[in-house]
């Protein structure tokens, strides 16, 4: 049997108090095996990205257990979570969040420095496409480039899991199109479970699995039997 990364139980997460209370997760039960491709899809304010910041270990469930493996993740301290977040856990944001006065090794290596087992940065950075530009600052890089570094940067502690909050959402379809084949080969070559957050339907044909997500809950979990490459995605 296929090991999962995570499960949850009854996650809810509710943001202020009172009349004032936004229900963002509604009791999420959620599975997700190891190395597969899952986009979790669903429209902007369904509470994605919410459930994404809880089970990496960058916020705490209002009540409900997450796991990754057979660890509960709300039962830990914030050291613990750190802890997770470094051995296991990279990040990909939509705005790529490179330090601008460092090149792109250098982005790279304030994670590198810090992590467990990591890879070298050029070959991170390699494995992306941008042999050539390691000595460039991000302002020299065009908007898919600075996200390849941050994909680079997110890959080179040999995570366990990559987690892609609207990785495309601020590319064009050929730079986004270049990304998603990213972060095939990093799930692929590395076995790194890959779950990318997005409300754009086209990219759930590349997922192995597809949670449809609406209103702080899951609709519909579907297993994709063939994938479709990056390159047949309709945009
Ligand atoms: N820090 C916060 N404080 C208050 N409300 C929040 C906060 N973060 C998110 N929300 C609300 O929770 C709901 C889910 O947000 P989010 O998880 O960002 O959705 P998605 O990523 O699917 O667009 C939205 O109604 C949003 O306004
Ligand atoms: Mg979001």
């Amino acid at each position: 049997m296929v090991q999962n990364t995570f499960s949850t139980k009854g996650i809810t997460k509710v943001y202020g108090e009172g009349r004032s209370a936004v229900h963002a997760l509604r009791g999420v039960d959620l599975d997700i095996p190891q190395g597969e491709i899952v986009v979790l899809l669903g429209p902007s304010g369904s509470g994605k990205s919410t459930l994404l910041n809880i089970i990496g270990g960058l916020d705490r469930a209002t009540d409900g257990d997450a796991y990754f493996r057979d660890q509960n993740l709300s039962g830990m301290t914030d050291k613990q979570l750190t802890m997770y977040r470094r051995d296991h856990v990279g990040f990909v944001f939509q705005f790529y969040n490179l330090m601008p006065s460092l090149t792109a090794r250098e982005n790279v290596e304030l994670v590198t420095e810090i992590a467990r087992d990591p890879m070298e940065p050029g070959e991170a950075l390699a494995m992306v496409g941008l042999r050539e530009r390691v000595d460039h600052f991000p302002a020299q890089l065009s908007g898919g480039e600075q996200q390849r570094v941050a994909i680079a940067r997110a890959v080179a502690k040999n995570p366990t899991v990559l987690f892609c909050d609207e990785p495309t959402g601020a590319l064009d379809s050929t730079t986004g199109r270049a990304v998603l084949n990213v972060l095939k080969d990093v799930n692929e070559k590395l076995g790194a479970t890959v779950l990318i957050v997005t409300h754009a339907a086209s990219q759930a044909a590349m997922a192995d699995r597809v949670i449809h997500f609406a209103d702080g809950d899951i609709r519909e979990v579907v297993i994709n039997k063939e994938k479709l490459t990056p390159e047949e995605i309709n945009w």
